[in-house]
């Protein structure tokens, strides 16, 4: 008599992303990504410090489980307040910023904010396009926000999204 095996795997296929909060033991992932698409990174303590502020924290996991991305938003009364985001190297441009984005505004609307601010060095073109196509637009600049070596600073652009 042959046996059959009592159960044959077939497994749900994978959504392609999934989203959920960011742990202490993400850290080393995010750090190797961090540490690869910045030029003037956030540090470890940086990431543990915001982890225990009680800010929204996400993470995105590829189907492989690795990390896609992950962002960082801060609410305040009736602004929420983008502090971090960024998406593995090799899939930029494939959409992961913007499932970030469209989460970050479900957060935010969750909340009753009306708008979400963020800041963004002019030099980042790349980001700067993602935003405008997104809807933010830009509202004033701050002079010297950003570190840019060699003791210099580079401004930054304030951008909001009207929710
Ligand atoms: C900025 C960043 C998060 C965007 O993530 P991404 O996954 O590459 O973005 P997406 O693929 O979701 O693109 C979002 C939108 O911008 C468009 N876009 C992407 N790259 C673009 C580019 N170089 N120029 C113009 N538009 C671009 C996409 O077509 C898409 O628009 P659509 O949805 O209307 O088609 C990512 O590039 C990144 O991690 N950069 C390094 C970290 C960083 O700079 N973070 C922002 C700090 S302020």
């Amino acid at each position: 008599m042959s046996v059959m095996p009592s159960s044959i795997d077939r497994d749900e296929p994978k959504p392609a992303y999934s989203l959920a909060r960011m742990q202490v033991d993400d850290l080393p992932e995010v750090m190797t990504i961090e540490n690869d698409v910045y030029p003037f990174p956030w540090t470890h303590g940086n990431f543990l410090d915001s982890l225990y502020s009680g800010y929204e924290i996400w993470i995105v996991r590829d189907s492989a489980e690795a990390l896609a991305g992950y962002l960082l938003l801060m609410l305040s009364v009736d602004e929420a307040h983008l502090l971090n985001i960024a998406v593995r190297r090799d899939l930029h441009g494939q959409g992961v910023g913007r499932l970030l984005l469209d989460h970050a505004v479900s957060l935010a609307r969750g909340k009753d904010m009306q708008s979400i601010l963020l800041e963004v060095r002019p030099s980042n073109e790349r980001a700067v396009n993602v935003y405008e196509r997104y809807g933010f637009a830009g509202i004033g600049v701050r002079r010297g926000y950003y570190p840019a070596g060699a003791s210099r600073r580079e401004d930054a652009i304030v951008m909001r999204l009207s929710l």
